[in-house]
């Protein structure tokens, strides 16, 4: 494992350098998901990852095609989007693709350039420039379609105060479980078809100004049966992280695979969300019925003090405590991470979600990938998708 680590070649130090100043974002914005029952889902975000009511819009508020719940858990905002008709591009997304991402909405301080910036450079139109308002004041946004039929939508809300948008209410509701420690959004992951990371790599280079800092390929990642490669685009300052991954050929049908067949085209495959208490955080999530994905074997917890080294002195989790929770952990030359994955969260084996706790450590777990992807194998073998 350790050599593993050792071979992928660390450029964080190349970020700031590499990349283009012509797409300065300040974070992620929300992710909006269409979905074909926003009322359902919220509930479910609520009880089971514990994110808060926060605002709302639908015929109650003039809008009369969709509707859509805001969610919050500090940093990150989730929309839940449905539509109201069977005549709506909504309404087909969901057909096609069943529950998913469409919108990664990026926070910038001017929309319009970002539009512009990236238009220039190649990228397709989502939307035009739109200036919307209300007596909280203005939003500019505008946006561009990535991979598949995802969307990133550039936010400017300087001149805005109200509770998300215009055209939503604040949404109160006497129902609000509790947050489970969920921070902010690490990183979401991109799955593209056969041969096309690269071009999506370059898309990000070339149209977002995003820098490739870490790169993994089928040697890396593999198991007895499938195997995946996958790119790590980051923009300048490092808060935005999309891992870009494609099918590689092996034995049997890769995860990624199985993801493209079952969406019917790229789209995101994970959204990995940062706590600083993963023990916790997990705890309650499984109290509140999330499933995981299973335990690596016992050999994966013995060998953690020989793979994390000098880290151990660090580490303040007992092993058998994350080994009890299946939480799985890695380490590169800055210091380790923790981390776990969700079962898919809709019928569909496709989009499904991460916790992560860095302890330092810059990477993605690539000490992790082998015995992650034979713990998903093991649920592909469950459903014939192998
Ligand atoms: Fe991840």
């Amino acid at each position: 494992m350790n050599k593993e680590i050792k071979n992928i070649e660390y450029g964080l130090e190349k970020i700031f350098e590499g990349a283009q100043d012509f797409l300065p974002l300040l974070g992620t914005d929300y992710v909006e998901f269409y979905v074909g029952n926003a009322k359902q889902a919220a509930h479910f975000y609520k009880t089971a990852f514990g994110f808060q009511s926060h605002a709302y819009a639908g015929l109650e508020t003039g809008m009369t095609d969709r509707v859509s719940y805001v969610l919050k858990q500090d940093k990150i905002r989730l929309v839940l989007t449905t539509a109201l008709k069977s005549e709506s591009p909504i309404g087909e997304h969901v057909k096609k693709h069943g529950d998913g991402v469409k919108i990664i909405a990026l926070w910038v301080e001017d929309a319009r350039s970002a539009y512009e910036e990236t238009m220039k450079r190649g990228a397709e139109s989502y939307q035009e420039p739109l200036v919307t308002n209300d007596a909280n004041g203005e939003v500019v946004s505008a946006g561009i379609y990535t991979y598949g039929e995802t969307v990133h939508l550039f936010i400017e809300r300087k001149n805005y105060k109200g509770e998300f948008l215009p055209g939503f209410v604040k949404w109160d509701s006497d129902y609000n479980p509790s947050p489970v420690g969920l921070k902010f959004i690490d990183h979401m992951v991109g799955n593209v078809g056969w041969g096309e990371m690269n071009t999506w790599v370059k898309w990000y280079e070339e149209v977002m100004g995003f820098v490739n800092f870490l790169s993994f390929d089928d040697k890396q990642i593999h198991t007895e049966y499938s195997a995946l490669m996958s790119k790590v685009m980051s923009n300048g300052n490092g808060r935005i992280k999309f891992p870009i991954n494609e099918p590689a050929k092996a034995k049997k049908r890769s995860q990624i695979e199985e993801y493209l067949d079952f969406y019917e085209g790229s789209g995101v495959q994970h959204i990995a969300v940062a706590t600083d208490d993963i023990i916790k955080t997990v705890s309650l999530l499984r109290a509140r019925g999330i499933d995981f994905l299973s335990a690596p074997p016992q050999a994966y917890y013995d060998e953690i003090p020989a793979r994390l080294g000098e880290h151990m002195k660090m580490m303040k989790e007992d092993i058998k405590e994350l080994q009890r929770l299946s939480i799985m952990i890695d380490a590169d030359e800055e210091g380790y991470l923790l981390q776990i994955f969700t079962k898919p969260v809709e019928d569909r084996p496709t989009l499904f979600f991460e916790i992560i706790q860095r302890m330092g450590a810059r990477g993605f777990g690539a000490g992790n990938f082998k015995a992650l992807f034979e713990s998903i194998e093991r649920e592909q073998e469950k459903r014939g998708t192998l």
